[in-house]
């Protein structure tokens, strides 16, 4: 499958073999990639039962015995106790992770370290700049934070990006040593704008004043106006980074401080 970061990772991975695959925060894109590889079995973790639902009940899903889909939180110190897997895909789960084990994140790695046979790839969304400076970053800003204030305004918790710095940081006072960090220039689309406008307006109902709705719901149309006419005009929305870092155990992994 087409995705350039994880044609990156499988450049990084080179000639050696994927072995048992642990998607540690999965869903169907990353586990769609996870099938398509020659691994000798792959275990895919969530938090959420409805993305363990979308992944279950995904057509394309192709899964021998030995796969497995658990439905489990990293805070827990029994999940999968014991297992052991040659790869490690940690893809957008960081991120995510705000809204299952808020204040976990620093943990994160030193809690997977025990189950990195070989080697973690951690992918991740940089945080958004919090004074853009272009057009693209302006609205791109814009939908975030709208998309942010509903959430919360929802009584939702929206996703906390890190930047690559504090990841690699991590995994070393994990007990990694990371060999590879890279960043990659992400330009949003159409598909993105209409995407995180459409989680607001299906949220517009719950909004706690009544008031909110329609003024919401004006803000919403005027800003997709806004991104669509800018993406039209510079072929895509360009703001931001998204990164991939790659590490291997050291030796016994330690909590940070
Ligand atoms: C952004 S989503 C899915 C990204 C995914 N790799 C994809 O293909 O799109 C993040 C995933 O991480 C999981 N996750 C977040 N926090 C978690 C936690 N504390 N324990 C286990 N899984 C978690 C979510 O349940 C979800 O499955």
């Amino acid at each position: 499958m087409a995705d350039l970061l994880f044609d990156h990772i499988t450049a990084l991975q080179g000639d050696l073999p994927w072995g048992s695959v642990l998607d540690a925060g999965t869903g169907r894109h990353s586990l769609a990639w996870v099938r398509s590889l020659s691994t000798t079995r792959w275990t895919a973790v969530t938090a959420d039962p409805d993305m363990e639902d979308a992944v279950r009940g995904d057509p394309n899903a192709r899964m021998r015995p030995r796969d497995r889909i658990v439905l489990g939180d990293w805070s827990d110190p029994g999940l999968l106790r014991g297992e052991v897997y040659d790869t490690v895909i940690a893809d957008y789960l960081l991120g995510a992770m705000d809204g299952f084990a808020p204040y976990f994140q620093g943990r994160l790695f030193a809690r997977l370290a025990p189950h990195v046979g070989r080697r973690i790839y951690v992918v991740g969304l940089e945080p958004l700049p919090d004074r853009p400076a272009t057009d693209a970053e302006r609205v791109v800003c814009d939908i975030a934070r709208l998309r942010d204030a509903t959430l919360l305004l929802c009584r939702e918790r929206p996703y906390r990006e890190f930047p690559m710095w504090w990841v690699s940081d991590r995994l070393e006072q994990a007990g990694f040593s990371v060999i590879s960090q890279q960043r990659f220039s992400n330009v949003f689309s159409h598909g993105w704008v209409d995407r995180q406008l459409g989680m607001c307006e299906r949220r517009l109902a719950r909004l706690p004043a009544e008031s909110l709705e329609g003024a919401m719901g004006q803000y919403i149309e005027a800003l997709r106006e806004r991104a669509h006419a800018v993406c039209d005009a510079h072929r895509g929305l360009r703001c931001g980074w998204d990164h991939v870092v790659a590490a291997e155990p050291r030796g016994a992994a330690t909590l940070p401080r």
